[in-house]
């Protein structure tokens, strides 16, 4: 199975910022043992600040992987562009967020991907990747 972790804006300061929120790990760690967990499968990873790299990102999926695991941070709540790209590709995708969105600010509540998503895993801290990443094998 090929996976795509993607994440968005600002979690490259993931360790550095609201540890009490995102844990102490940085990203690079979190990603490696992403990958061991799946190990047997392709793990790639991708992180961008830009909107636009983001969307770039998934059109570029297309044909080549079996899943997205997609953090967009802040830009879950607004932007329509990333919406649209997930919706422009048949690469199924599942929404994630480290802390429980749920819990947190009421802006932070609303996601404009959930309803093209194929699911959403929130609040198990970097565990909510794997658990995203195991979605995709039990379909
Ligand atoms: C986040 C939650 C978002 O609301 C926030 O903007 C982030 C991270 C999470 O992983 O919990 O940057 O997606």
């Amino acid at each position: 199975m090929k996976l795509l972790f993607i994440n968005g804006v600002n979690l490259n300061l993931t360790g550095m910022r609201e540890k009490g929120v995102y844990g102490e790990q940085p990203l690079d760690l979190i990603n490696a043992e992403i990958k061991t967990h799946f190990m047997g499968d392709t793990c790639d990873f991708y992180q961008s600040n830009s909107e636009g790299d983001i969307c770039t990102a998934i059109q570029l999926a297309e044909g080549n992987y079996d899943g997205i695991v997609l953090n967009a941070g802040a830009y879950t709540h607004y932007s329509y562009a990333i919406r649209d790209a997930i919706a422009a590709v048949t690469v199924p995708v599942v929404e994630v967020h480290m802390s429980n969105v749920h819990a947190r600010e009421e802006f932070r509540h609303k996601s404009v991907i959930s309803e093209v998503c194929k699911g959403v895993i929130c609040g198990f801290g970097k565990n909510s990747y794997i658990l995203a990443g195991e979605s995709f094998k039990l379909s």
